[in-house]
């Protein structure tokens, strides 16, 4: 059986390869220039020099620029930014190459509207969504908090290289990379000509200020740790930080959305897993695990589980409502799927099967409010309504 089953992986594997190369070539990692990132002070959290990957745009996209932040959580203590310290979001040492889908594809039957635009992946290596400046020293030990360096530091790198001349730009990210979108999307757009079209669309960075069903507020506690450890209360938004009481609190999108005068997209599910998991019901919450089949599979909630997941929908859009109402160059995408980030995965961003609303998939939808084909504003009905969906 062990022996039959490595044969079959033998013969496979590379016929599997072949494909992926066939249709979407690896790309590899480009390091942040070693005079750039000294300047700046720009490290990942191990002092190696940042990183991003870059294809080129050609065709009638070779002026377009889309930007796109790599996400992975944060670190919001000592132990684990020294963990991180020595892994791929931690360091550009332990990066690889790795091929580019979804709104990054090349390949216009996949992507639509971006494919021959030039395409970067900002590497994620600071642990605080590109949004810190400190340091850490005890002994031996050093760790750089500098993600809001690394971001001066790529674009930097990537502006003589013809960002500086974009006609057509737009910043995307997912998850702490969503969150990075909401944080840098008006500095990105002062980066670029006066004359360009300059936009950006937040994937599942949306992360919701919420008590778990514990009743206690741990992501606020993670925010709140993350920004002091990282030193990032002095890159929030000041009009923000100048009318909270808690200044911190800004790194919460919901707060100072209503700032960014950029076009931006929000594309978000209302039961995104992973605040589903980590802000509603993180296991700490939940000792008993009565959560665990639930989290598994849909069909197995109780009715009460079910409308604490309803509630979490309806805070997430009460949060986002002012917006919904009220920003004329604002596009959203608040599908009823259970996802988390669906830019960067074929299968949700644009295919067969893709999550649709009226009848639109995301790149459709990103694509229309985009180029102005169309206003697309989108709420989904409550779950299980989401009838696109693959659970
Ligand atoms: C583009 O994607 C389509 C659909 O998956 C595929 O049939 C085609 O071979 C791809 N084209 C290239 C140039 O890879
Ligand atoms: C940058 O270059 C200097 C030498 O010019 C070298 O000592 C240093 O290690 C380099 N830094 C990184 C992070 O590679
Ligand atoms: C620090 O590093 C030096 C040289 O590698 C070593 O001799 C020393 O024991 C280390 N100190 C600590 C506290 O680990
Ligand atoms: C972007 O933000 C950084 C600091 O947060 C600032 O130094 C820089 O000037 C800003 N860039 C532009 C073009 O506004
Ligand atoms: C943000 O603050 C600046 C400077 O204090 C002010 O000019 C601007 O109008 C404020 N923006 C909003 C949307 O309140
Ligand atoms: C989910 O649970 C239902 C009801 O118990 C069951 O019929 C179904 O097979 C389960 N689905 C999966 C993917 O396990
Ligand atoms: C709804 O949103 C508004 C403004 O964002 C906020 O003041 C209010 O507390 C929210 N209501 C609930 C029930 O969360
Ligand atoms: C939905 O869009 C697909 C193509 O994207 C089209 O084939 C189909 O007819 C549309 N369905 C409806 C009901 O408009
Ligand atoms: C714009 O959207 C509306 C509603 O979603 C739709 O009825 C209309 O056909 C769309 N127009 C275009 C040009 O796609």
């Amino acid at each position: 059986m062990m022996l039959r089953l490595s044969v079959a992986v033998l013969l496979l594997l590379p016929f599997a390869l072949w494909c992926a190369y066939a249709q979407s070539p690896l790309v590899g990692i480009t390091l942040v220039k070693n005079t750039t990132a000294k300047e700046l002070g720009a490290y990942c959290l191990d002092g190696s020099l940042p990183a991003y990957q870059f294809s080129k745009g050609f065709g009638s996209g070779a002026s377009n620029w889309l930007l796109h932040i790599e996400g992975g959580g944060w670190c919001n203590d000592v132990k684990s930014c020294l963990e991180r310290a020595t892994t791929r979001i931690g360091s550009s040492s332990y990066m690889t190459e790795n091929v580019f889908s979804g709104i990054l594809s090349n390949n216009q039957s996949l992507n639509p509207d971006f494919y021959n635009w030039n395409r970067v992946m900002l590497r994620y290596c600071d642990g605080a969504s590109f949004a810190g400046n400190s340091m850490y020293q005890n002994g031996n030990s050093s760790l750089y908090f500098r993600g809001q360096k690394i971001w001066q530091a790529i674009i930097s790198d990537l502006l003589p290289q013809g960002l500086a001349h974009a006609e057509k730009a737009l910043l995307s990210g997912c998850s702490a990379g969503g969150l990075a979108v909401f944080l840098h999307c008006d500095n990105f757009s002062r980066f670029l000509p006066g004359s360009a079209t300059v936009k950006c669309i937040s994937d599942a960075g949306f992360f919701l200020r919420r008590v778990n069903v514990a009743k206690s507020e741990m992501i606020r506690t993670l925010y709140h740790d993350v920004v002091s450890l990282q030193g990032v209360e002095q890159n929030l938004n000041q009009n923000c930080t100048s009318s909270q009481i808690d200044p911190k609190q800004c790194f919460f999108p919901q707060y100072f959305l209503s700032y960014i005068k950029t076009p931006i997209f929000i594309l978000n599910t209302a039961y995104d897993t992973w605040q589903f998991y980590n802000v509603l019901v993180p296991s700490s919450a939940d000792p008993g695990g009565v959560w665990n089949s639930c989290k598994k599979n849909l069909t197995t909630c109780t009715d009460s589980q079910i409308q604490t997941l309803q509630d979490f929908r309806l805070d997430m859009l009460n949060a986002t409502n002012s917006f919904y109402k009220s920003s004329t160059s604002g596009g959203m995408f608040i599908n009823s799927c259970f996802a988390h980030c669906q830019t960067q995965h074929q299968e949700t961003w644009f295919a067969a099967n893709s999550p649709r609303m009226q009848n639109k998939t995301i790149a459709e939808a990103v694509g229309d409010w985009y180029f102005e084909r169309n206003e697309t504003k989108l709420i989904d009905c409550p779950y299980p309504c989401g009838s696109t969906c693959q659970y």
